[in-house]
């Protein structure tokens, strides 16, 4: 066993550029419950690589993450790595495996992280099921960190204001709000949703944070989407479910993925 939590992303790095046949690549894109649909429209496809080929990636547990990535050209010609479904600190297999994908893009050589998650909207005085907020900031509330040991990275802004200005001027009226993370796999009380809005949150849902610490610590520019699936439990007294989580994916992917080729085009 080695103490260096990049070893293993190195390794699945140079696997995966070899299976591509790319010397390297600009950006990740991690697409969320709901964003998979939404990845057809960002570029050409290179090739397509489930995840278990290469080495450090667990088999995906939940309906709807496809666990593959997808290497692609995009129309300005960057190469994206787009990962079809992530792994959840839910799934019980440590933080290691959440930032995997992460730590494995930026030794790939990507310089931006795009995240993206199906949310819980806390807010459901101003915010639409379907809309789309840039993530201004996080609440980790998952217990873990990805960072062990002495490490004291600067969290002062995780998702970069340069590249949130860049999505605004694609989509000016794009609304940003503070996503707060719970391990899951539970949705929330509603006691816990009225502490979260209380907290200054404004989605809520069960991943992205560790990832998005995982790329900070490594220096790379962080940008935050969270679609709107539902309103948090208990604000509007309908109970939750996945599948509707996937089902404003599917109902939104179109505009989702004109969005993120927009955006890509202008990293
Ligand atoms: N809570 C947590 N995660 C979620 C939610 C939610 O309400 N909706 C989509 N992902």
């Amino acid at each position: 066993m080695t103490n260096d939590p990049y070893a293993l992303a190195t390794d699945a790095a140079t696997a995966l550029k070899n299976a591509a046949g790319v010397d390297s690549v600009d950006v990740a894109l991690v697409m969320g419950s709901g964003w998979v649909p939404a990845a057809d429209a960002i570029g050409e496809t290179i090739a397509e690589i489930p995840v278990t080929d290469l080495p450090g990636f667990p088999p995906p547990a939940v309906a709807g993450h496809a666990g593959k990535i997808r290497v692609v050209r995009t129309g300005s010609g960057k190469v994206a790595l787009i990962f079809l479904g992530r792994t959840h600190l839910y799934e019980g297999r440590g933080v290691e495996p959440v930032v995997h994908g992460v730590r494995t893009a930026i030794k790939a050589g990507a310089r931006t992280v795009v995240l993206t998650n199906a949310a819980g909207g806390l807010r459901p005085e101003t915010q639409q099921v379907g809309e789309a907020v840039l993530i201004s900031d996080h609440i980790n509330l998952t217990g873990a960190n990805p960072i062990t040991g002495a490490t004291f990275i600067d969290l002062t802004e995780v998702y970069s204001s340069r590249l949130r200005d860049l999505v605004r001027e694609v989509e000016p009226s794009m609304a940003e709000g503070v996503y707060v993370a719970f391990r899951g796999p539970t949705y929330e009380t509603p006691a816990e949703i009225r502490m979260c809005r209380t907290l200054g949150g404004d989605m809520i849902g069960m991943s992205t944070v560790l990832e998005a610490i995982a790329a900070r610590e490594a220096g790379v520019e962080v940008l935050g989407i969270s679609l709107v699936t539902n309103p948090g439990a208990g604000l509007v007294g309908e109970p939750l479910n996945h599948e509707e989580v996937l089902e404003v994916g599917r109902a939104t992917a179109t505009r989702m993925g004109v969005l993120l080729s927009k955006v890509v085009d202008k990293l």
